[in-house]
């Protein structure tokens, strides 16, 4: 059996989806059981827990032939670094007690710094307290920037006009599409053939800088002139308050941003063939990006 912490998130989806798919018994872990019945419908098991809870966690892992283990995001979170912590402290209680053979991680492009990176500074330390985990074959997915974060690009558009943010505009950043962080997940969790503790990236499809984004998103909701500005902080920080975020995750995602314009967090490995993966940001912004667009555009 596979267990799939997230599951009903972007990535999780798509790996429980496709293992459902191969016939594999999986079990789908999520906080609440009307939004598992999809995969239940397909043969799932569906587990409720939350993943700051250990001793639920312990019990769902128990029998996993391997895991894919995150940590969500808590967007209004208070302390999201304390946050963090619960959940990987929950996660490495679990997969010790359980006797977890294999597990296949979701980190980021970043992990390997240990601080100043913002969010995956959490996704370093998950990473650190698995490997203290004897016995353990653990795979990080460095995964590049999610494409899905230009979705909070479609309120700035329709304030402003055009896409801002807090990178700079000549930055190229490797930008992935969710779901291929999934396939490429299930693929692994499908063959458990990674021993010990590795780290892998994965790059999407090409790098790109946000000036292209926009143009991409421009020629496809009809405003081929869409440009995208670089915003100070000052102004971004209100502006991810007002989107429902806490004030500790925007400072952490200014961090992040800071690190990302210097060079600080940036990919390890050159790009090549294996950390490349196959979605390209025309598609997401053709299946993704513009039937939102369009649906706040009629709701509003
Ligand atoms: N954004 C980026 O650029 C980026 C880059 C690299 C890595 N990452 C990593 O990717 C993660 C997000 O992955 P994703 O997009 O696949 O996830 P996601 O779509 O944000 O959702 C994950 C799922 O987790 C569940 N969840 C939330 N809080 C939970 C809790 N306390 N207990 C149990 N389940 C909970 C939610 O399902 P229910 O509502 O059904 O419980 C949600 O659907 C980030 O947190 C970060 O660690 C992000």
């Amino acid at each position: 059996m596979y267990v799939i912490t997230g599951a009903t998130g972007n990535t999780g989806s798509v790996i429980a989806t496709r293992l459902l798919s191969r016939g594999e018994k999986v079990r789908v872990i999520g906080r609440d059981a009307s939004r598992l019945k999809g995969f239940v419908q397909k043969g799932a098991d569906a587990f409720v827990a939350d993943v700051t809870n250990a001793a639920a966690l312990t019990k769902a892992f128990t029998g996993a032939k391997a895991v894919y283990a995150m940590i969500p995001p808590y967007l209004a979170s208070t302390d999201v670094s304390a946050y963090q912590e619960r959940v990987s402290d929950a996660l490495l209680t679990a997969i010790t007690n359980a006797g977890v053979g294999h597990t296949v991680v979701l980190s980021s492009v970043g992990a390997d710094k240990p601080k100043k990176t913002g969010p995956v500074v959490g996704l370093h330390n998950l990473e650190q307290k698995l490997n203290s985990v004897a016995g353990l074959n653990a795979l990080y997915v460095r995964a590049g920037y999610f494409m899905q974060n230009t979705l909070a690009q479609i309120s700035v558009i329709k304030s402003f006009g055009l896409l801002g943010g807090p990178l700079r505009v000549d930055l190229p950043v490797a930008m992935i599409a969710a779901r291929d962080i999934g396939d490429w997940a299930a693929e692994e969790l499908l063959r458990v053939s990674f021993s010990g503790k590795q780290a892998r990236e994965l790059l999407g499809q090409r790098d790109l800088t946000y000036q292209e984004v926009a143009s991409v998103i421009g020629k496809a909701i009809g405003k081929p002139n869409l440009t995208y500005s670089q915003f100070p902080p000052q102004l971004i920080k209100p502006a991810l308050l007002q989107s429902g975020m806490s004030s500790s995750l925007a400072d952490l995602i200014l961090e992040m941003s800071e690190a990302l314009n210097s060079g600080y967090m940036a990919p390890l490995e050159p790009r090549s063939a294996q950390n490349t993966t196959p979605t390209p940001i025309e598609t997401f912004v053709a299946e993704e990006f513009v039937p939102r667009f369009a649906g706040k555009a009629a709701a509003g």
